[in-house]
């Protein structure tokens, strides 16, 4: 596991960019799993910018959203296939019929669920995730408990991530409470495994995640532990508690 501390929230991201990129340049037709919420912002921002300056080029690469809400449409401002949309595929040349998120329209979720599962092995898997994680640990929308799933799934939104999320919607009672989410398999099937934590607030997650050593459904970050190509990039703050 390789650990790099960068001094702020602007660096995490500019390095994860770079590393992401080099991916892209390595394999034209990479396949990646791209994450949501606030930690990602700059890095998708700092790719879109390597398009337009350095003409990093997205033509040929395939991005599938590692999560989504159940019970918003598709196009939803608050959806995350929205959201890499916005920060990410409309400022470059990827072709959007390589870009991949859970069916939630779909009436039969598990059939959607199991659909997503299939269009990734049909893809050959990814050859980056980059992933954040939630206060309590959590990866994508895999939620501490006393197991973890495998594939795509449903999976029931913990009180304490529902409470996060909700700082993203106008009324707390309109965060959703459900979401489809990879499973830990396609994470861990993953070439390359690309972390990346900013703020105080992780800091707990983080250092139970690298200090412990320990693999513990109760910590789904932990499971990285059996992964030979991961990169952790942690911004001080985050790295305060080590
Ligand atoms: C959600 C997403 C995760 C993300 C987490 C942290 O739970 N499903 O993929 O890592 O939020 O979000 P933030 O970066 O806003 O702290």
């Amino acid at each position: 596991m390789k650990v790099i501390i960068e001094k702020d929230y602007t660096a995490m991201s500019n390095k994860a960019a770079e590393i992401t990129a080099e991916v892209i340049k390595n394999n034209p037709h990479a396949v990646l799993s791209l994450p949501t919420g606030s930690t990602p912002v700059g890095c998708l921002e700092k790719l879109a910018d390597m398009h337009k300056t350095e003409n990093l080029n997205f033509e040929n690469v395939s991005i599938f959203n590692m999560d989504e809400y159940v019970a918003l449409k598709k196009d939803d401002p608050q959806g995350y296939y929205y959201f890499l949309n916005h920060y990410l595929y409309k400022h470059v040349n990827i072709n959007l019929e390589n870009t991949y998120c859970p069916d939630i329209e779909n009436p039969d979720l598990e059939k959607a669920c199991k659909e997503y599962t299939d269009l990734i092995e049909k893809k050959g898997g990814f050859d980056l995730i980059l992933l954040g994680i939630g206060r309590d640990g959590h990866i994508a929308f895999n939620m501490p408990g006393n197991r973890l799933q495998a594939y795509t799934h449903i999976e029931q939104l913990s009180n304490e991530t529902i409470e996060d999320n909700s700082r993203f919607f106008e009324n707390k009672e309109d965060t959703p409470t459900r979401a489809v989410t990879l499973g830990i398999t396609p994470i861990l099937a993953s070439k390359k495994i690309l972390l990346i934590v900013n703020g105080k607030n992780k800091g707990e997650a983080v250092k139970k995640f690298l200090e412990n050593k320990e693999i513990t459904t109760a910590l789904p970050i932990s499971f990285l532990w059996l992964h030979n190509d991961v990169t952790v990039i942690l911004d001080e703050e985050a790295a305060t508690c080590l």
